[in-house]
């Protein structure tokens, strides 16, 4: 069953009936202001960090669900309804909302009235602009009532949740004409304050929640508005909210458009007021009439539009598949973006104020949106490397508005120093800026200790290097990619976190062939650095440490028909036939595949295999299987899902793309494909009731065969798959890939696919790639030419100047 469709050409996903089965999410904004909105205009927006600047509030766990956000109320007589259908859910005669890149435009109509609100953060512009247009398509007069309605945060969203015998004393606000300032804490340590402001005079207002609302009464149902006049109430403490109270005349046939615009502003410690407790609202001011007209607004929206033109422009394909193509042209890399600004910060699943910017995270999220703003991958890339220790270590997590270690995460998960080569080197073969490795980054984000970035590649590198087990494999620490393979743990208490507990390494002999496979891969492209780098000692240092590794996966991790898994912290074999549960698992499979170790002995196709037929179903490849079924204290988290569940045998999206690429790899391009589409959202849109989360978005699981509802996903928007994904259909399926030296084209597709074609920009050129499979081979490049000239035995486009090329590519 399906919610809405598609909208390919306005990059739209419209939304047509408003009881999605989960919030249908889109998220505003793409630099330091931001704001998450459903498909009913429930959210919250915040500045920069979703934990230390929260602007509005939205309550998690809610009863009815998704309640709290920029709501609308409009009184029409004795009606009261909202364009988005909540809070109020009045039956709306009409519905409609359309999620585009950045923006997000809910429209309703009731009784004759339409209202469709647009929702956007305009570039560079700290405030949410909102545009509601009413309309009387009727053929006498209305008089409606309008009430808009925010709810403040204090600021810190975990004191804003907990700390309430000082919170309900300190909330504070300022009214001046049609704005509302939300100004609590700014006499003391806060230089900053929030404001809600509309374009027109206001007949009332509102800031006191209670008064507003009643106390007893949900947000369906304010009291102002059952009434139908403001009470003009003043927060004093308790909780602080903005409405304004607008009476709006509508002859017949006409509109009236109002904008709304709710902002953040911080001022200068010498210019905080404007005189004694008055704030100083210059800035504000400016905000405000930058978007007080129509005009205004619509050109911020075409400003927005061309910036997403320009972004989406980089990597477009055409490939005859239609879900495909709105996947890789629009919103495959729309979420790419989204991931970029937010890591697993705050999404309808992430509250925001748990988990900063992940060190492998954020690293991995670089490779799905490198090609898009390479100057921000850079900047993200030093801010990474920043927060890693001497020894090669990091911390785990770092926050977004410091930018410093998060220490309550801490550090030790033995796989986050490798992805720091996967970012870096991703970057480099995308711009060819080799200077980043010049740069001086301070480590523990202590300038004293600053080295150029290469010196923390050269760290990392080691860090495996100096933390082998008894196999001569790496140690994995607290836990490896798979968060919740936590094998020196031992937790008997439900009240510690598997994360952050004491990690009992002292005599361990966990050791994890994920990071082993991870270590071959990127291993290699340390060395291929050093190499380009001319540092040839360094080079062959690191070969044979590589070199080494490969022999002892080989020697100690191949369990006769897989990869193992893991040694547990006794030095016995986990992901064995061996094992009565947990036998088999993706992610060492994955990348010791895409490794290729033992490929010339048919370890890698054996492998897979073996993944196909044991761990590949319905909705996509579970983690590992058969499902745990109990508690193992030596295993830790994983074994405390029910089966099917996230880690314990869910099929976890972020590590599908690992098997795909590893097909890719054996050249099995049928099989590759067959994977991509099943965890591919477009492909699901269909089946909306069961995967229950956007058909537009990735979600990090789906509920796996083992599992009491397979097929429903959780976890949607800020997931690795998004980047994972988009790196794998763009470069290992279609298979066009940068390089240090070119534009590598090598794309392994189904047999029966004739044709595609593909724009990609790099380094200043743009490519006009046509590739034909007239044999219906999966892969291998026959013939390669651009602009009519065949390039030499090879399937690299080298680098030429700016320009526009044609690239007829032949297959077979
Ligand atoms: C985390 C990743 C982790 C994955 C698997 C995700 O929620 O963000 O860092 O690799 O779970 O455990």
């Amino acid at each position: 069953m399906k919610f809405g469709h598609f909208d390919d050409d306005n990059r739209e996903y419209v939304i047509t009936n408003p009881a999605t089965p989960w919030p249908w999410i889109n998220y505003l904004g793409n630099k330091d202001f931001f704001s998450l909105i459903s498909n009913t205009a429930g959210g919250y927006a915040f500045y920069k960090d979703a934990k230390f600047r929260r602007l509005t509030r939205y309550r998690y766990n809610n009863v009815p669900m998704d309640s709290g956000g920029r709501y609308f109320y409009i009184k029409d007589d004795k009606t009261i309804w909202s364009p988005g259908w909540k809070p109020c859910k009045t039956k709306l005669d009409q519905y409609e909302c359309r999620h585009g890149m950045n923006y997000t435009k809910i429209k309703g109509e009731k009784d004759g009235v339409s209202a469709e609100a647009l929702f956007f953060v305009p570039l560079n512009t700290h405030a949410e602009v909102q545009k509601l247009s009413l309309t009387n398509n009727t053929k006498s007069s209305k008089n409606l009532k309008l009430f808009s309605f925010t709810e403040w945060a204090l600021w810190n969203a975990v004191a804003d949740m907990e700390n309430f015998q000082r919170n309900f004393s300190t909330g504070e606000v300022e009214i001046d004409g049609s704005t509302l300032y939300h100004k609590t804490e700014y006499k003391e340590r806060r230089n900053h304050f929030a404001f809600y402001s509309v374009n027109t005079p206001i007949d009332g207002y509102d800031t006191d929640r209670e008064s507003f609302m009643g106390l007893y009464n949900g947000f369906h149902e304010p009291q102002v508005v059952l009434e139908g006049q403001a009470k003009m109430s003043t927060a004093h403490g308790w909780s602080p909210i903005a409405s304004h109270y607008i009476e709006v005349d509508l002859q017949p046939g006409e509109t009236k458009d109002f904008i709304f615009t709710l902002g953040y502003v911080e001022n200068d410690e010498d210019n905080k007021w404007e005189s004694k407790g008055v704030i100083n609202k210059d800035k504000a001011n400016e905000i405000i009439a930058k978007f007080n007209t129509s005009d205004k607004v619509d050109a911020a929206l075409a400003e927005l539009r061309t910036y997403w033109d320009d972004l989406l422009s980089n990597y477009t394909v055409n490939t005859g598949h239609e879900k495909l193509d709105r996947m890789v042209n629009i919103w495959n890399q729309y979420q790419c973006m989204i991931t970029f600004c937010f890591s697993r910060s705050a999404s309808f699943f992430e509250s925001g104020i748990g988990r900063g910017m992940g060190f492998r995270d954020s690293n991995q999220d670089l490779i799905g949106f490198v090609h898009q703003i390479p100057d921000r991958a850079r900047e993200r890339i030093i801010d990474i490397a920043s927060t890693q220790f001497p020894d090669g270590s990091c911390y785990h997590q770092y926050q977004p508005l410091t930018k410093k270690g998060n220490n309550d995460i801490g550090s030790g998960f033995n796989d986050d120093p490798m992805w720091l080569i996967l970012g870096t080197t991703a970057y480099i073969k995308e711009t060819g800026d080799w200077s980043i490795l010049d740069e001086q980054v301070p480590y523990d984000n202590d300038e004293s200790l600053a080295q150029p970035l290469f010196h923390h590649l050269t760290v990392s590198f080691d860090h495996v290097v100096n933390n082998l087990g008894p196999h001569g494999l790496p140690l994995i620490g607290r836990a490896d990619w798979n968060d919740c393979l936590n094998l020196n743990c031992f937790s008997r208490d439900p009240n510690e976190s598997f994360q952050t507990t004491e990690n009992k390494t002292e005599g361990s002999k966990a050791e994890s062939l994920m990071i082993a496979g991870l270590f071959v891969v990127y291993g290699r492209e340390y060395v291929e650095v050093c190499r380009k780098l001319g540092k040839n000692e360094e080079a062959e240092r690191a070969q044979q440490h590589v070199d080494n590794m490969v022999r002892s996966v080989k020697a100690h991790g191949w369990d006769g028909d897989w990869f193992l898994r893991a040694y547990d912290f006794f030095g016995n074999k986990i992901g064995s036939q061996e094992n009565d549960e947990g036998q088999i698992f993706i992610e060492s499979n994955g990348w010791c595949s895409m490794a290729g170790i033992g490929i010339e002995d048919g370890l890698v196709e054996k492998a897979l295999n073996s993944v196909k037929e044991k761990l590949d179903c319905e909705y996509g490849i579970v983690l590992n299987n058969p499902a745990y079924t109990k508690y193992y204290i030596e295993y830790g988290e994983i074994s405390t899902y029910p089966k099917g569940y996230k880690e314990n045998a869910g099929i976890f999206c972020h590590n599908n793309p690992w098997i795909i690429i590893g097909e890719t790899i054996l050249g099995r391009g049928d099989q590759a494909w067959e994977y991509f589409r099943k965890i591919c959202p477009a492909y699901l849109e269909d089946i909306s009731e069961l995967h229950k989360t956007e058909p537009y978005v990735y979600a990090q699981m789906i509920a796996g065969k083992d599992a009491f509802k397979p097929g429903e996903a959780k976890n949607s928007w800020l997931t690795g798959t998004a980047s994972w994904n988009f790196y794998t259909i763009s470069q290992y399926i279609l298979g066009i890939r940068p390089d240090y030296d070119g534009l590598i084209i090598d794309p392994c597709i189904p047999a029966d696919w004739r044709s595609f074609e593909a724009t990609r920009k790099f380094r200043g050129a743009t490519f006009k790639i046509r590739v034909t499979n007239p044999n219906g081979v999966n892969k291998g490049v026959k013939r390669l030419s651009i602009d009519g000239e065949e390039v030499e035995g090879g399937n690299m486009i080298p680098l030429l100047p700016k320009g526009h090329y044609t690239v007829e590519v032949e297959l077979g």
